[in-house]
């Protein structure tokens, strides 16, 4: 396989930024629960404006291997939103790389595609089984 996810490829910039952003009071939190393959509830608050995947490995949870960096290509990134307000919709691409899954139901989508927008209600999300 030409893609692997290495822990230095996260965008370590990216997510500083958004962090001090979030310090200087630009950047609203968003609050999640993260429930992990071995049913283990994980709180806390990501700042606005990266992804669910970049936030949940960020918290130290790897169930999300994310192997394709967040580009729509792996589904490596399945979860299954429980509970939030509304969320933007799914796209051609998310869709179509969803229907692949063996595991999809109701609530399915991949954490890479999920923007954490400033001011969205609290989420939570079960990772999805491993495929
Ligand atoms: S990280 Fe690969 S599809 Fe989401």
């Amino acid at each position: 396989m030409a893609l692997l996810w290495h822990e230095a490829c996260v965008d370590l910039s990216s997510r500083d930024v958004l962090h001090a952003r979030h310090r200087a009071g630009e950047v609203k939190m968003v609050d999640l629960v993260i429930i992990d393959r071995a049913g283990s509830a994980h709180e806390f608050s990501a700042p606005g404006g990266g992804s669910l995947m970049e936030a949940v490995r960020a918290q130290g949870i790897y169930d999300i291997k994310a192997l394709c960096g967040g580009s729509c290509s792996c589904a490596t990134c399945h979860v299954y939103v429980e509970a939030s307000g509304p969320l933007k919709p799914m796209s051609e691409d998310e869709n179509d790389l969803l229907d692949g899954v063996s595991e999809r139901r109701e609530g399915s989508r991949l954490a890479c595609q999920i923007v954490l927008a400033e001011g969205m209600a609290p989420l939570r999300v079960t990772i999805a089984p491993e495929e």
